[in-house]
């Protein structure tokens, strides 16, 4: 079953097209990977997936439900992880989740218990009563990926899960990620990481300027392009150079 289909999709920003028609699937359990350089419309296309904002044209169906349609049931099966903290800085770590388990009807005593698994699965017990504002970077995103579970989504929407992440804590993550696709979790991320895209996914899209240029999984983009590794294709197609 695809759990994402989109037809034509387009996104204009006033004149500006930032996603221009492009048309991809996602399957049930699979993590697809959205990957280009900066201003390629990666971030767009995820906005519309978990339905922040509508498409300007063309047909996004999340679970079978176009998002424009009931894009109220489609939020109540996702997660997401966006690319800018959002975290109330107002609250402690442990009361940012109970806060936001309230959007997804969770009950008080079920989300208590709830908040607590999830600080302990990524690590973040003994913060459970620190203020947002004296988080490290990186605390943070495994605090926004923690919260993007509260609701036990079929679905996760990772924009760029591990930017700003020391080594250590990227190789969390992942591990994170990998255990929630053996509980056949469907994964859409981003990334700038190249490591990071033949590690976690199965296939990925290579956008530039609003298009996507390929589909494939990386292992068959690399014998296509007579690649060593994904960075290698990424260069090919994209011309950019990743950080030197
Ligand atoms: N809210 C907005 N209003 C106007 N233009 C926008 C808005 N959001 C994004 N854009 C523009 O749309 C294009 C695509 O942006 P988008 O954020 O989707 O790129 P991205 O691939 O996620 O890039 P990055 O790797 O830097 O996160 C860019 O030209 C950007 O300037
Ligand atoms: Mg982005």
């Amino acid at each position: 079953m695809n759990i994402v289909n989109a037809k034509g999709l387009t996104k204009d920003y006033g004149s500006l097209r930032a996603v221009d028609n492009i048309d991809f699937h996602i399957l049930e359990g699979e993590c697809f990977g959205f990957l280009g350089p900066n201003g390629a419309g990666k971030t767009t296309v995820m906005s519309i997936i978990y339905c922040f904002m509508p498409p300007t044209s063309g047909k996004v169906q999340v679970f079978g439900i176009d998002v424009t349609e009931n894009p109220g049931l489609i939020k109540s099966r996702i997660g997401v992880m966006p690319q800018d903290d959002n975290l109330d800085v107002e609250l402690s770590v442990f009361e940012n989740l109970i806060v936001y388990a309230r959007y997804f009807n969770i009950l008080k005593k079920d989300s208590s218990r709830l908040a607590l698994e999830l600080l302990d699965f990524v690590e973040l017990r003994d913060k459970a009563d620190v203020n947002i504002r004296n988080l490290s970077g990186g605390m943070k995103r495994k605090l926004i990926l923690a919260r993007a579970l509260i609701n036990k989504p079929g679905l996760l929407i990772l924009d760029e899960p591990t930017t700003g992440l020391d080594p250590h804590s990227r190789h969390s993550v992942w591990d994170k990620l990998n255990h929630q696709k053996s509980n056949n979790t469907t994964l859409i991320l981003t990334t700038h990481y190249m490591e990071e895209a033949e590690k976690l996914c199965d296939r990925v899209a290579i956008m530039n300027s609003g298009r996507i240029i390929t589909i494939d999984t990386p292992s068959n983009l690399m014998d296509t392009h007579g690649a060593k590794n994904l960075e290698d294709v990424y260069l090919k197609l994209t011309g950019r150079r990743l950080a030197e």
